[in-house]
């Protein structure tokens, strides 16, 4: 599959359609690895490898210090801890629904003011300046940083993944399939706006209800458009980085498609930029609107293994530096992990190249049991990688210096065996091919060139990774979302044509996060188990409610539990059911039993999900309600437009299209969520 036949093919009715079939082109030219790999060799022999959870080391390390994440470090404690709610009805229709005796309020949507001095949202009258100020687009990862003692008053972190231009600005529709004909300068630079995240002081009432601190001091839009950042690591000052308004290769304005993320264990926020490549522009196209890339260019391969230019957006056309006939290097400053001090609205936000380039889905951390920070991140692309950053340094109660663990580390990239053993591969110059022979000559280039770094090591490829979620025992969920491409199973990918998705369990050896090794093993096989051909596997317990395809996103909760959310993309139908969270069994005998919490609007997808430590509050994300494979919903049909959208969740205003938003739920009554 190429642009053309995705712009062109009829059945792709919007953006996040799109984007979905984009995510379907393997750029991975390493994959006779795969072919010929036993399939299914060490299935039967998974029960060895469940490994006994172990002590908590992060609590051991900083007991009820000051430090941010100790939630992660209370899994252990109560990891049997069974869900306790009345599940879902799987289905799909025009709303939202959550389990009886919760409430779920929206609490941000799109275009929301969110600074003392903002516009109302003008949905008909929509201005770059205007979104500047207000709530962004596509509302992705969700975390929480806390303001005082008892979590009532902290700061909501929201990527802002993409925009979807065929329901957001009237009279426009879908415009990649016809060259961006109506996309004006004022269009691209609200999009330029809607990108990137924001930071939103939030506050709960005596009654438990959150409401938005408009006039929060730390509150912060963080765009594409005019936001200054730096870049730390190896590939800082890089030439390859070095651009026409950036000739120290050390600075960059904005950041795109940031994804999932994570909260670090001193408060900041890591945004994860994933299709990056989407947003790179050539005027040089062939008769197809196909890139041609000159061979000569020396920035040709890493191009060809990055998918840039995508020509996803019209920037380039308006924008120097998203159009790579005038920036060459402007592509190598994005695909990388971004931190943000959400307590500074000043400070600069800080891309770390040391955590690698390539399409990061996530970035959540943990403090391993030496106390160095480490880091899990998917590369969501069909074949490619999962990857895991470990510091040299120790997580401490300095700030600054907990800052610098994120230039000074190791990024490894995991080798998934047969017989159950999962090895983490150092990418570092010099070491094994990685040198100047193959085209590394310095650490730069071997951060810039990930994916090409971690190809010639021999990672395993896998069905797309998306986020991953480590606990603080040593143990790390790993979301497998699908891979409908993959021809031939390898044990860590058994499934051809892999339709549903599924979890990969990693125990860490020794408990340990920083270790090289540890063993893996299948948690669950996604897609509805009643049909054989699809090769499910849960636990008998699930009902036909609680089986999902698509995992996504996840989290681990107060209690150690594993929650998940879904996206399915267009491929909704092939369920029947819309996105949802979900809570997922992970110990003892009812592990790989799951259970609907909640369920999104038509077209949306689950993303989020973030508990507060106490466990009582659980902020969720719905992205893009409307739009995907609303031509299987029953009555409508066809694609949404801004005029004739399948849902206008969550106002159902007639003069309002559906607005991506962040809904908080909380236990009628107050008390932990599913407890
Ligand atoms: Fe933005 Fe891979 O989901
Ligand atoms: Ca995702």
């Amino acid at each position: 599959m190429k642009r053309s036949d995705i712009v062109n093919d009829p059945s792709i009715g919007n953006k996040a359609e799109a984007f979905e079939a984009f995510d379907d082109i393997p750029t991975n030219p390493n994959l006779t690895r795969t072919i010929g790999d036993v399939i299914n060799a060490r299935y039967g022999r998974r029960d060895m490898l469940r490994g006994m959870l172990g002590v908590s080391a992060t609590t051991a390390l900083f007991g009820t210090s000051a430090l941010i994440a100790p939630k992660q470090a209370q899994a252990a404690a109560h990891a049997d801890s069974r869900y306790v709610f009345d599940e879902v009805t799987a289905g799909n229709d025009e709303t939202h629904h959550v389990a009886d005796g919760y409430d779920a309020q929206i609490l941000l949507r799109w275009g929301d003011p969110i600074m003392a001095d903002a516009p109302e949202f003008d949905v008909m009258n929509q201005t770059a300046t205007a979104q500047l100020k207000q709530f962004g687009y596509n509302n992705d990862y969700v975390g929480f940083v806390p303001l005082n003692e008892d979590g009532t008053r902290g700061l909501l972190c929201v990527n802002h993944e993409y925009t979807n231009e065929e329901v957001m600005f009237p009279g426009l529709g879908r415009q990649d399939s016809d060259g961006f004909a109506g996309m004006t300068p004022e269009l691209i630079d609200i999009e330029m706006a809607a990108h990137g995240g924001s930071v939103v002081e939030i506050a709960q009432d005596d009654a438990g209800k959150w409401s938005v601190v408009r006039d929060g001091k730390m509150n912060r839009r963080i765009t594409p458009l005019d936001t200054a950042m730096a870049l730390s690591g190896p590939a800082a000052g890089h030439k390859r980085l070095m651009t026409n308004d950036d000739p120290t290769g050390t600075k960059v304005i904005g950041t795109i498609n940031n994804c999932a993320g994570g909260l670090t264990p001193w408060g900041t926020w890591l945004m994860a930029e994933e299709n990056f490549h989407g947003y790179f522009w050539t005027d040089n196209v062939d008769a197809e609107g196909k890139p041609v890339i000159d061979s000569a260019n020396p920035e040709a391969a890493s191009y060809e293994r990055y998918g840039v230019p995508g020509g996803w957006y019209a920037w380039g056309k308006t924008h120097d530096r998203w159009n790579i006939d005038r920036e060459p290097n402007m592509p190598n400053k994005f695909g990388w992990v971004v931190e943000v001090d959400p307590m500074d609205p000043t400070s600069t936000p800080v891309k770390h190249t040391a955590l690698g380039r390539f399409r990061h889905e996530g970035a959540e951390t943990t403090v391993a049991s030496d106390g160095k920070l480490v880091i899990y991140m998917g590369d969501d692309n069909r074949f490619d990688y999962q990857y895991k950053y470990v510091s040299n340094g120790t997580v401490s109660d300095d700030r600054a210096a907990n800052t610098k663990l994120l230039e000074d580390g190791t990024l490894y990239v995991a080798r998934f065996d047969e017989d159950g053993t999962v090895t983490w591969l150092p990418l570092v110059h010099g070491e094994g091919p990685l040198t100047a022979e193959n085209g590394f000559n310095d650490q730069g280039d071997v951060m810039i060139d990930t994916r090409i770094a971690a190809d010639l090591v021999g990672a395993t490829p896998m069905d797309r990774p998306e986020d991953a979620q480590p606990r603080g025992d040593g143990t790390a969920y790993i979301m497998l979302t699908n891979n409908s491409r993959r021809e031939e199973g390898n044990a860590a990918n058994p499934r051809p044509q892999n339709n549903f998705g599924h979890i990969i369990e990693i125990k860490e050896d020794g408990g340990n996060h920083s270790a090289t090794s540890g063993t893996w093993s299948i948690l669950v096989k996604c897609g509805d188990p009643a049909i054989a051909d699809v090769g499910a596997q849960w636990n008998p317990e699930t009902s036909e409610n609680g089986w999902f395809g698509s995992p996504d996103n996840c989290a681990i909760d107060a209690n150690g539990r594993l929650w998940i959310s879904t996206d399915q993309g267009s491929n909704w139908g092939k369920t029947g059911k819309s996105d949802g969270l979900y809570a997922l069994e992970t110990e003892g005998e009812t592990r790989g039993t799951s259970k609907l919490f909640f369920r999104c609007p038509v077209g949306g997808e689950m993303c989020g999900p973030y508990f507060t430590d106490n466990g009582e509050t659980l902020f969720l994300a719905v992205q893009h309600p409307g739009t995907d494979g609303t031509k299987d919903l029953a009555g409508f049909e066809r694609a949404s437009t801004f005029e004739d959208p399948a849902t206008r969740w969550p106002d159902f205003d007639p003069a309002m299209p559906p607005r991506p938003s962040v809904v908080v739920v909380t236990k009628k009554g107050g008390g932990k969520i599913a407890v």
